[in-house]
């Protein structure tokens, strides 16, 4: 059966979490609520729109929707700073490795993500050319836990979603994924990560052998 491999962008190819942090935690400073690491996990995987609605909640803080607007578009300004000098080196460990074993094997490959500067990121860093498409928060309306990115990545490579594979580091993915029946494969801490199918520290420690089981499973 025809397989399909889908990546999340953010922890899983590209280590932009503390670009999302220095970037949350500036506004989050001019506004006086606190903000920490901690707190940052809880913005991993979520919209923009959502995390800036979950920090003013923590800072029991009321905004007009105009500065609601101005604030989205503050924190996305700096993060773009950053986003613009990021190249190559910014990839996560042996992430090509894997990438170039599945476009050996002609997978079927997509981006599902729900940021809105997936595109520009996956330029920026040189790996746009895996994938077959990519599925960002510019075309999604329901956020991971709910399954529509995954869903729709799967309709677009034309793979039933049960033969897709989802690679990810957010808990609300792994949720998704699990959600679109999908084979969820968490990348970081198993204890947080405890819904996935399989769960492994980083890309380093996924043997070829396993990819190659995914690929001929089923
Ligand atoms: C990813 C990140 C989140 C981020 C979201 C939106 O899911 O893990 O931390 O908030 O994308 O990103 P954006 O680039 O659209 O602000
Ligand atoms: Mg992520």
């Amino acid at each position: 059966r025809k397989k399909g491999f889908i990546f999340d962008l953010d922890g899983v190819i590209v280590d932009t979490a503390k670009y999302h942090y220095k970037a949350w935690k500036r506004l989050a400073d001019q506004l006086g609520i606190p903000f920490s690491k901690e707190s940052n996990e809880q913005f991993k995987g979520v919209s923009r729109k959502r995390c800036l609605e979950l920090l003013l909640e923590w800072g029991n803080y009321k905004a007009t929707p105009e500065q609601f607007e101005e604030w989205m578009a503050e924190k996305n300004r700096d993060y773009l700073e950053y986003i613009h000098k990021m190249d190559a080196s910014e990839i996560l460990p042996d992430v090509p490795r894997i990438l170039q074993y599945l476009k050996l094997h002609h997978m079927p490959m997509a981006v599902g993500s729900a940021s809105k500067n997936a595109k520009p990121i996956l330029e920026k860093v040189g790996l746009s050319h895996y994938f077959d498409f990519v599925v960002d928060g510019t075309q999604v309306t329901k956020a991971k836990p709910d399954p529509e990115v995954f869903l729709i990545a799967a309709n677009k490579l034309g793979v039933d979603p049960r033969n897709c594979v989802v690679f990810e580091d957010a808990v609300a993915g792994i949720e998704a994924a699990n959600a679109a029946k999908m084979t969820s494969i968490g990348i970081g801490d198993g204890q947080i990560l405890s819904h996935a199918n399989y769960v492994f520290r980083d890309f380093t420690d996924i043997d070829l052998g396993f990819i190659a089981e995914l690929i001929d499973k089923g």
